[in-house]
């Protein structure tokens, strides 16, 4: 098992994952952001194939990060592939590149799976560092979570 971080790597099968497993999310849409240079994808990898991925934008001036998108392949799913990719990001989001917190609009069905990584629905992210960053999104719930300064989040 492998876990990789890329800021524009052309790997479309991730894409394929998000295009699946986020029905609402139009394709083009997922291709421009994964593709976009202001945006970084960690992505789980095993024998060669990706299992699953998150897509984020690190706001590094206001130290957060917008969570974009997030899926396991659908097969692989409640396996805790999940859970690892995402203290695979925050390691990465906190030492490479200097963030304190994430945010996200959380899909419905997907809030539970974010209270287990710590996300909450309260906001206490000062609105000064967030607002007119990220875009009003009514399709989900802005949840956030805190990365801590210190915790070793992979082994
Ligand atoms: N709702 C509630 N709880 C969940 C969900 C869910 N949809 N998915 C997983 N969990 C729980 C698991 O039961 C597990 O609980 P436990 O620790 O008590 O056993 C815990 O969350 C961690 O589960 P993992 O196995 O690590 O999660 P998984 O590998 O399945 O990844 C994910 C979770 C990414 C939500 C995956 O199920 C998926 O791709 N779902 C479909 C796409 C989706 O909804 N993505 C998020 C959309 S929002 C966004 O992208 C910003």
């Amino acid at each position: 098992l492998k876990f990789v971080c890329y800021s524009n790597d052309g790997v479309d099968e991730h894409m394929n994952i998000f295009a699946r497993q986020l029905p609402n999310m139009p394709k083009e849409y997922i291709v421009r952001l994964v593709m976009d240079r202001s945006h970084k994808s960690v992505m789980v990898i095993r024998r060669n194939h990706v299992v699953g991925g998150i897509t984020y934008r690190p706001y590094v001036s206001q130290k957060f990060g917008e969570i974009a998108f997030c899926a396991i392949t659908a097969d692989e799913q409640v396996k805790g592939y999940g859970t690892r990719l995402m203290n695979h990001l925050k390691q990465h989001a906190r030492d490479v590149d200097g963030l304190t917190h994430f945010l996200t609009y959380a899909d419905n069905n997907a809030v539970g799976y974010f209270i287990k990584q710590g996300f909450t629905k309260e906001i206490h992210l000062e609105k000064d560092r967030w607002q007119g960053y990220i875009k009003d999104y009514d399709g989900g719930i802005l949840m956030e979570c805190k990365i801590d300064p210190k915790l070793p989040y992979i082994d």
